[in-house]
């Protein structure tokens, strides 16, 4: 295994969770990385806008004119009350434009990475928004937010990584991306022990699914685990891996799909999960109710 000399990163929701151990994890490493973030981080900006967008690009490129690598891990989980318009802004379009605003900086680098962070969401759970994915991949984003604002920002979350995979499939073969030395590829990762994880395990509604889904580990993933995987596919060692969409979930995606990843196809294990979830979500409001 050689040691590689100092590259440059940049990653966002940096602040936490896969964000926070991937930086460290970079830096560890001996590499210079710059972070994006609501606060706490180099370039401090809001990913849901298209101006905010654009001042994250400009403060990175402020600081560098050569990217090796942008790792975009800035995210809203589909949960209770959140608005599903936001996390299509900020889990899709917010990543998207981020690789597409420093697509200049990366082909400066001569070889250059990025890594996506798609959820085994998109073959766990069935039943998604696929009308938000579409819209998504046509870079619509007033028709992906309308889509969106028709359902619960459950059935949003998955449809924008879901998105976020099928762009890389689509994107890394043409001459702007692997022509340019540019590697695109994602992570799908499963339950993951960060502060959003946190927050689902707080939801009064979807709390008590945090661990519905099986792990061939039986235990939930660290942050650090994904950071691990990520650095591996922002490194040479993975030269030949352009894109792929790698489950880093416990065996969670196997268990459930035995011989091929499957989207949005109802797989009884899942659908076991879904019916017990309107089943307690029923519960709970009717329990609500009396009170
Ligand atoms: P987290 O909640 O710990 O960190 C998310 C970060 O994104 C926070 O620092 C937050 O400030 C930042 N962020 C949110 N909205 C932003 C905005 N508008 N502009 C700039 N930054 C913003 O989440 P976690 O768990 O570390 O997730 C990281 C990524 O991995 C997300 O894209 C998430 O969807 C994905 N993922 C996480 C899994 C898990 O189980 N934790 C599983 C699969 C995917």
């Amino acid at each position: 295994m050689s040691v590689e000399p100092p590259k440059t990163y940049v990653v966002t929701g940096a602040a936490s969770g896969i964000g926070a151990a991937t930086t460290a994890y970079l830096r560890e490493a001996g590499h210079l990385v710059i972070t994006v973030d609501l606060a706490e981080a180099d370039v401090v900006a809001d990913l849901s806008t298209g101006a905010g967008r654009a001042a994250a690009v400009a403060g990175v490129q402020d600081l560098t004119r050569v990217v090796h690598g942008v790792v975009p891990c800035a995210g809203v989980a589909g949960l209770t009350g959140v608005d599903p318009q936001l996390v299509v802004s900020v889990n899709y379009f917010g990543s998207v434009a981020l690789v597409r605003g420093l697509r200049a900086e990366l082909a400066a680098a001569g070889g250059a990475s990025v890594v996506l962070l798609a959820s085994n969401s998109i073959t766990a759970q069935p039943g998604w928004r696929t009308e938000v994915t579409t819209a998504c991949l046509r870079d619509d984003e007033t028709a992906a937010r309308a889509e969106a604002a028709s359902v619960d920002a459950v059935m949003v979350y998955p449809a924008t990584k879901a998105a976020l995979a099928y762009w890389v499939r689509r994107e890394c073969v043409k001459a702007e991306w692997v022509g340019a030395g540019i590697r695109l590829n994602a992570v799908a990762p499963g339950l993951i022990a960060t502060p959003m994880t946190d927050q689902l395990r707080a939801d009064p509604q979807l709390g008590v699914f945090a661990d519905a889904y099986p792990s061939a580990l039986g235990r939930p993933g660290l942050p650090e685990e994904v950071a691990a995987t990520i650095g591996f596919l922002l490194s040479d060692a993975s030269s030949l891996v352009v894109g792929s969409v790698l489950f880093v979930d416990g065996g969670t995606d196997a268990l459930l799909h035995p011989l091929k990843p499957e989207g949005m196809q109802v797989n009884p294990i899942a659908l076991g999960v879904l019916n017990s979830m309107a089943g307690v979500a029923t519960k709970l409001s009717a329990l609500r109710r009396k009170r």
